[in-house]
């Protein structure tokens, strides 16, 4: 009767499955720990057993249950592997008395799941939920499929390899930084061309200022100088020579120094004296320059028609008084010399003065 009533469970499990629409046969306890571990058959059995007695509460429930679970807990079951596929798997299997000690050994966390998918894939109809999202992750995503898988995946290395090149791409960033404060940049520009403008302006105002100031100086300086050295006539000196008194003969007007020295030298009679004297070559009436006519032998003045002498008196025109003498002697060397910074004039008597005259 008890092998009819666990043939019954798992008739039933079996339909529940068929009903589920995946079809196959579900793998029986003895059949999924053969398949989890075929390799450890007669090893395992103590460690099993002895995980049997460290956890009591599988291994307890069909011996509690008296290996007769419920048709309400075995639909239970059934209902509750429609909605976690996999899962039905295991549980059946621990379900099972004689299996318990078997498939704990297997149903252990990191090696149960790849059993149940190892089973899936040899039947090709079930799949646990566990295999098929890692399935769809180890084809969709690069990341971890699972626990067991994620150590072995190279990936975090090239993560750590970012921070790096960030760290090295900062100055990257700097140096096209540029091209984004294109604002400021202008703006800076501008102040720079204002800057520079205002300085070449009140540069060139400056220098514009100070070579003022400059020729202003240049200006005072030469008007200071044009004061403490006045201009001066090249007038010729007021002493010269004209000479031996053998180069006047008696009665010659010479009249070659008329032009630079303003003067005639007359060798002529003057009261009785045969003298030599030089006549100042200035009208007495406005101060015109008189000429000297030979044929008439009398000095002619162009301006208004004065008349003078040889010796300088005055006798027609608007000439009020006789011509001027200029000093004269016979310097050291024998030569006449006159000096023109005395004057003598006949009116005031001064003809008389020795100096006047050379005589002959
Ligand atoms: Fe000689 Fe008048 S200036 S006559």
């Amino acid at each position: 009767m008890a092998d009819k009533k666990k043939m019954s469970v798992a008739e039933i499990l079996a339909a529940a499955r068929s009903a589920d629409g995946k079809g196959g046969a579900p793998p029986s306890a003895p059949q999924a720990a053969v398949e989890s571990e075929p390799a450890q058959p007669a090893v395992e059995k103590p460690a099993a057993e002895k995980l049997a007695a460290d956890k009591p509460k599988p291994a307890a429930k069909p011996a509690a249950g008296g290996a007769r679970p419920s048709t309400a807990d075995i639909l239970a079951m059934a209902r509750a592997k429609k909605e976690a596929g996999g899962e039905a798997a295991a549980k059946p299997a621990a379900a099972k008395p004689a299996a318990a000690p078997a498939a704990k050994p297997a149903t252990a966390k990191p090696a149960a799941k790849p059993a149940a998918a190892v089973g899936a894939a040899k039947t090709g109809v079930q799949r646990d939920t566990a295999s098929i999202l890692a399935a769809a992750r180890a084809g969709a995503k690069p990341g971890p499929v699972s626990k067991a898988d994620a150590p072995t995946r190279p990936a975090p290395k090239p993560r750590e390899a970012k921070p790096a090149e960030e760290k090295a791409a900062p100055p990257r960033t700097v140096a096209t930084l540029p091209s984004k404060p294109l604002k400021p940049a202008k703006k800076g520009e501008e102040a720079e061309d204002r800057r520079g403008f205002l300085q070449i302006a009140l540069g060139s105002a400056m220098a514009v200022g100070f070579s003022a100031l400059a020729v202003t100086g240049g200006l005072f300086s030469l008007g200071l100088a044009r004061f403490m050295f006045p201009n001066v006539l090249a007038e010729p000196p007021s002493k010269f020579k004209v000479g031996f008194k053998d180069a006047f003969p008696s009665g010659k007007v010479e009249t070659k120094y008329v032009p630079q020295y303003g003067v005639w030298v007359v060798n002529g009679d003057f009261q009785g004296l045969q003298q030599i004297y030089a006549l100042k070559t200035v009208c007495t009436h406005l101060g015109c320059t008189p000429s000297w006519l030979e044929a008439e032998q009398k000095f002619k003045c162009p301006c208004h028609g004065s008349g003078f002498y040889k010796d300088g008196v005055n006798f027609e025109g608007p000439a009020p008084r006789p011509l001027e003498r200029y000093a004269i002697r016979v310097a050291d060397d024998g030569q006449l010399e006159i000096d023109k910074s005395k004057t003598f004039q006949e009116e005031l008597g001064q003809w008389a003065d020795p100096d006047s005259y050379v005589t002959v």
